[in-house]
């Protein structure tokens, strides 16, 4: 099985960013992904390119930019100045969608589109050939924490098919809610890219364990 897993660091402690995109780094997550809200397409407000350009300094993953935020083409430019390796912007803040995924990919970034649970699958229908990720919101973007919509998995699968059907290499990545009793179900479903924060970031216990015990979850080693 073929699947990557990124540590959103929404849920990790704000006071120490730093530190905790390192522990992740440590842990061996395959990248970093970075919650930037407006307050607008979601209620909360997070960070902006600094702290991207911040964590670009510290480690060396891949930093993927997850934009909830409205006219995303106004900050693309600046996200990637400041290190971004993939900017992923929502369809639903795109009118010119196909336009935005190019202008991202032409600025040398990967681009990703994410869809919210409302937003069906056809409205990214005709923009698979041009991104490198298409991102299945699993829950309603804003917070961390939150549960799992198993009616999404569906989706997952409706997409793997889309992208097979075309020959299509795009990565599908699923964000939210997953944990060591979701990631094997999103796996098999058809996801390639695991989002995963709070289950990572937690009280219970460190990264490394919180990402050993999701990859045990998929693989089934104990
Ligand atoms: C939600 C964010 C997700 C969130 C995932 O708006 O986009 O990346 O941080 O957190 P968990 O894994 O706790 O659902």
């Amino acid at each position: 099985m073929n699947y990557l897993i990124e540590a959103s660091i929404l849920s990790a402690d704000f006071s120490r960013l730093g530190d905790a995109a390192r522990e992740a780094e440590a842990a061996g997550v395959d990248a970093i992904q970075v919650d930037v809200m407006d307050g607008i397409f979601v209620p909360p407000i997070t960070f902006g390119s600094g702290v991207v350009k911040a964590l670009r300094s510290l480690v060396n993953l891949p930093l993927d930019v997850h934009l909830m935020i409205v006219q995303p083409e106004r900050h693309l430019a600046a996200f990637v100045e400041a290190g971004a390796s993939r900017l992923v912007i929502h369809q639903e803040t795109c009118v010119h969608l196909h336009r935005v995924l190019g202008t991202i990919r032409k600025l040398g970034v990967e681009a990703g589109v994410a869809i919210n649970p409302a937003t069906p699958l056809s409205t990214v229908e005709e923009v698979l050939e041009v991104a490198d990720m298409i991102q299945v919101m699993t829950v309603n973007p804003g917070w961390g924490g939150q549960a799992f919509l198993e009616s999404q998995l569906l989706k997952i699968t409706r997409l793997k098919g889309m992208l097979e059907q075309r020959g299509l290499k795009a990565a599908i990545a699923v964000d939210g809610g997953v944990d060591p009793t979701t990631a094997p179900l999103v796996v098999r479903a058809g996801a390639s890219v695991l989002v995963a924060g709070s289950s990572l970031y937690n009280d219970r216990a460190p990264v490394a364990e919180n990402l050993a015990a999701l990859h045990s979850s998929i693989t089934g080693d104990k």
